[in-house]
């Protein structure tokens, strides 16, 4: 197959992760990214000046610019704002979903209706408007808990979901989300180990990725605040051996088939967040986009090339593709968090140690250099650590191995990523 130059949108360590496995594969032959980030430029050429990446005409004219043969976009903001549609109406291959089929992410009611008419397990939900009355949302709550799951009904980026027994605050988050002018939606808890599958969708065609777990809380033992997720890995030593299929049939198929026939199919990354519960899987969320940071493990064990398989996507061959191939053994992703982090991240930190120009060892989600040219924090998450190994034991011992020769004043990580799946203390 001929070479070809890819545009990837985004600037964090997921998109660090996909200019890594691209740049590997032989059919890419020239890397751009935009805005990116300067630990991306030994592979890719950065565009910082295209930061407004939900602008579509921004994107489309660098595109343009650059003669991009293929587009993937990164984060949901971009794809919500209707980037690939815009795109792909000027004959550029997109990875990523339109506008309308984006909003299984966009609109957690959106999804909810998606699931119902493709008869896909969920939890039940509730939508409570920010003209709701004091009366009506202690109604709504006392319909629901005493686990109470309260979303944040837009793009919060994996952290606009509070999990409390605490009543109040639950109530405090539904304040918080209809403050900014936002619907909240409650939830009823689902139960059980939780899995992220992400799946290459293309109308009707599902192809699954390695299914992942993700640590949503700040602390070790799940304790502290959601946060994007602190760590993850894959594949999952505890998931039934057709839990794969079990998903993609029971989930991923039929809400592509339905995307279908809404006459809105999707074409991408389709982010299954799931609960393993005692009846099998139940969908937490969807996201329409690539993962972070299971994205930064998963797409370290794979072994096909990765750019042929998101223009197969994108082109529509993805039927096509031969079967993903993936490395034997496990890998691990922890992520190095600012001080501060996720209420108010401390910026401007300097960090050192081995293994910082390194994306086997180490990939950046949120990092710039100084004016003295140090690698300085520049978002919360700053640092995604990857360990990979025969074992999940090898796998976890690598990536902590890393981060003790790193040094970030105040930063913090997660001890325990993989740790109770290590221990086989994940039952379903
Ligand atoms: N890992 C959570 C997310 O990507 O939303």
């Amino acid at each position: 197959m001929m070479g070809m130059r890819i545009l990837v949108i985004g600037s964090g360590g997921r998109e660090h992760a996909l200019l890594k496995g691209l740049h590997a594969d032989s059919l890419t032959t020239e890397l751009h990214a935009a805005p990116g980030a300067p630990a991306f430029a030994e592979l890719a050429t950065n565009h910082s000046e295209y930061s407004q990446v939900d602008d579509p005409a921004r994107m489309l004219e660098l595109a343009q610019k650059i003669e991009a043969e293929l587009v993937v976009v990164g984060p949901e903001v971009p794809l919500v704002a209707g980037v690939a549609d815009v795109l792909r109406e000027q004959g550029i291959a997109v990875f990523g979903p339109s506008k309308e089929a984006a909003q299984i992410e966009g609109s957690k009611a959106f999804a909810k209706d998606v699931m119902a008419a493709a008869d896909v397990a969920t939890a039940r939900a509730e939508q409570v408007s920010p003209d709701a009355s004091d009366d009506e949302i202690a109604a709504a709550l006392d319909r629901f808990g005493p686990h109470y799951v309260v979303k944040d009904d837009g793009l919060a980026g994996g952290k606009g979901v509070v999990v409390t027994e605490d009543r109040s605050v639950a109530l405090d988050h539904i304040h918080a989300v209809h403050s900014a002018g936002n619907p909240v939606l409650l939830e009823s808890f689902l139960e059980g180990p939780e899995v992220s599958l992400f799946c290459l969708v293309d109308g009707e065609t599902v192809v699954p990725l390695l299914p992942a777990q993700d640590h949503k809380r700040a602390y070790d033992n799940d304790e502290g605040p959601n946060t994007g997720g602190m760590g993850a890995y894959t594949p999952l030593p505890w998931l039934p051996e057709d839990g794969v299929e079990r998903i993609v049939k029971e989930v991923c198929e039929p809400v592509a088939k339905e995307m279908v026939k809404r006459g809105t199919p999707y074409n991408g990354l389709l982010y299954a967040g799931l609960a393993w519960g005692p009846e099998g899987p139940a969908v937490v969320e969807f996201n329409c986009r690539f993962g972070d940071p299971e994205t930064q493990a998963v797409l370290s064990l794979l072994e096909s090339p990765l750019a042929e398989a998101l223009n197969a996507t994108a082109t529509g061959k993805l039927a096509e593709l031969e079967p993903l191939k993936w490395k034997d053994g496990y890998a691990v992703t922890v992520v190095l968090a600012a001080e501060g982090y996720p209420a108010s991240p401390r910026k401007g930190g300097v960090i050192e140690g081995e293994g910082l120009d390194d994306p086997q060892r180490v990939l950046h989600a949120g990092t710039k250099l100084d004016e003295d040219n140090n690698v300085v924090a520049n978002g919360g998450r700053v640092l995604n650590v990857l360990g990979a190994g025969s074992t999940l034991a090898e796998a976890r011992e690598k990536a902590y191995d890393v981060l003790e020769g790193l040094k970030l004043e105040g930063g913090f990580y997660r001890r325990d990523i993989g740790k109770r799946a290590q221990d086989g203390e994940i039952s379903i």
